[in-house]
């Protein structure tokens, strides 16, 4: 009797006691390989580019050579080998409607840094977006592009404009990107609804900024304003790859030589 009591108690008690000493589950490691993209959701206009920002990290053996971008078919289906967007070893598997609208903005893999830019921007380029360095790894994580309509406008800069005194006005297109340049075409309408293109006197031209890996689109118009143009509207149409269109109109207000010799003297 008084060895079976004893043998319950030692039993409790080094159960208690394994119990009491067994260690707490041990904390998950950190996965090596990671991708932070911000932000995790991109709006764009569509005829816009898309500028993903995106680091990444993987374990130290790993030396990535070849980075590659593809889209999700559907939300729950990534398919990596079909619908790739982009790939830094044989762009020519790029997808035929993606070749030569990706690039990568960093094109050296060591910096980590797998920012993608992706131009003309159109519908169906809405969907998720999956990184995979050829034979290491595909990050699970995905970006999404949503696309929209084009709603921003270009923008027209009037100079104050003078009878008989050469001006020019600039058209700018919206948006920063590098892709295929917008059309910009000028139109007048006078008081009737005569419309005339103008062609003459304008050009097309665009500004690089390529600390910032930014290109401005616009067009400059320029013409001697008389008292006939008075009133006159003029309008600026901006259109991407031919299909994406947006206006902006203004009214010319021309000074009369007359009024301005008046006021000086
Ligand atoms: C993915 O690729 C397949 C085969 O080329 C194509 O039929 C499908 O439309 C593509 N899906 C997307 C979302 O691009
Ligand atoms: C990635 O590289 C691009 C181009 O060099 C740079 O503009 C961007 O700031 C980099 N992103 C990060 C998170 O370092
Ligand atoms: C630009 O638009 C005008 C008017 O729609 C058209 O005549 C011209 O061919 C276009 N130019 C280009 C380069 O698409
Ligand atoms: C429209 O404008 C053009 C060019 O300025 C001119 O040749 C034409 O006669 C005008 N038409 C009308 C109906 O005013
Ligand atoms: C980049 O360029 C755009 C267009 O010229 C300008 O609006 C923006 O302020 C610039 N950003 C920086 C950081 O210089
Ligand atoms: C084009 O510009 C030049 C110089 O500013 C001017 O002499 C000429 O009249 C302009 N042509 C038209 C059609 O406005
Ligand atoms: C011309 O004047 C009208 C009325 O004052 C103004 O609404 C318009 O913006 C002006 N146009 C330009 C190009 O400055």
């Amino acid at each position: 009797m008084w060895v079976l009591i004893s043998a319950a108690l030692l039993l409790s008690l080094t159960e208690r006691a394994t119990c009491k000493s067994q260690p707490p589950p041990p904390p998950p490691k950190p996965s090596p390989w990671t991708i932070t993209f911000s932000p995790a959701e991109i709006t764009v206009e569509k005829g816009q580019c898309a500028v993903i920002s995106c680091t990444f990290t993987h374990p130290d053996n790993i030396k990535p050579t070849t980075a590659i971008w593809f889209k999700c078919r559907t939300k729950d289906r990534c398919d990596e080998d079909k619908n790739i967007t982009f790939h830094s070893e044989t762009p020519s598997k790029a997808q035929e409607g993606f070749k030569q609208r990706v690039s990568l903005l960093e094109t050296d893999l060591t910096k980590k840094n797998c920012s993608v830019i992706i131009n003309d921007i159109r519908e169906n380029d809405a969907g998720e977006y999956q990184f995979r360095l050829l034979n290491s790894y595909t990050y699970s994580k995905k970006v999404k592009i949503t696309v929209s309509a084009l709603t921003q406008k270009p923008s027209v800069l009037t100079p104050p404009l003078t009878e008989g005194e050469p001006a020019t006005l600039t058209c700018t297109a919206p948006g920063f990107c590098s892709g295929t340049p917008p059309n910009i075409t000028w139109t007048w309408r006078g008081t009737g609804d005569n419309i005339t293109e103008l062609r003459d006197n304008t050009t097309i031209q665009m500004r690089e900024d390529l600390t910032n890996v930014t290109t401005t689109h616009f067009s400059t118009l320029t013409f001697t304003p008389s008292a006939e143009h008075h009133n006159m509207m003029v309008m600026c149409q901006v259109s991407f790859q031919k299909k994406y269109q947006i206006e902006e109109t203004v009214t010319l207000n021309v000074t009369c030589e007359y009024h301005l010799s008046y006021i000086l003297h």
